[in-house]
């Protein structure tokens, strides 16, 4: 049997908007065999409803915005000791709409995961669902994946599958996505909490449980 760990994993989640994500992380993270505690949530704007969604569970919450800082480098590293200071194993880009730097990757790299919503490589930036209807593909999804200094490309950890209906606007897509998307999340953030693993290429190993 598998050693339990002595603590839940403590992890900072990064928000943008309205923070859906973030509510099933924090609603699957209320029962104590998730094996995960929200810490701290931080976000690259103020007043959003992600922060009010934090707020309201007693989680700690932190703004750092570009506009506060010389340069994006600057920001970068200010975003990293903010996510520093709440000391995470893992670090959860759940609706994050700004690139990490390098200092930010320095710290947190091979342990930060964005979730996408899209079947990478396919459609990766700000327009994931947008992207694809206007492609045409039949089938599109989300993709939880190790971020790297790319645009979406880091290793993948998880992807969910969604059909794109004849009828769907960007909105109505998205929100298929999003439904799927959470479940994506919480599966594997909890995986990625209890379970150790390492990062083999492009690839996510979990050490075997009777090794583990
Ligand atoms: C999610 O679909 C997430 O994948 C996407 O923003 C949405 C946030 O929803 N992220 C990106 O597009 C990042 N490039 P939420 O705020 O309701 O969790």
């Amino acid at each position: 049997m598998s050693a339990p760990r002595p603590e839940p994993a403590r992890i900072v989640v990064l928000v943008s908007g309205s923070g859906t994500n973030l509510q099933a992380l924090i609603d699957a993270a209320g029962d104590p065999a998730y094996g995960a505690r929200i810490v701290a949530v931080g976000a690259d704007r103020p007043d959003i409803e992600g922060l009010r969604r934090a707020e309201r569970h007693g989680i700690e919450t932190f703004v750092e915005r570009v506009a506060d800082h010389p340069d994006r480098a600057a920001w970068d590293a200010a975003l990293a000791a903010a996510v520093a200071a709440h000391e995470p194993d893992l670090v959860v880009l759940a609706g994050f709409m700004k690139l990490t730097g390098p200092a930010f990757l320095a710290r947190y790299g091979g342990r930060t995961v964005n979730t996408h919503p899209a079947l990478s490589p396919s459609f990766p930036g700000m327009r994931g669902p947008q992207d694809a209807l206007e492609y045409g593909v039949k089938v599109t999804g989300a993709t939880l994946f190790v971020v790297d200094a790319g645009v979406d490309t880091g290793p993948i950890v998880a992807q969910v599958a969604v059909p794109v209906e004849d009828d769907d606007d960007v909105e109505t897509l998205h929100e298929r996505i999003k439904t799927s998307e959470r479940a994506m999340l919480v599966e594997w953030v909890g995986r990625l909490a209890r379970e150790p693993f390492t990062i083999d290429g492009r690839r996510i190993r979990f050490q075997p449980k009777e090794l583990s």
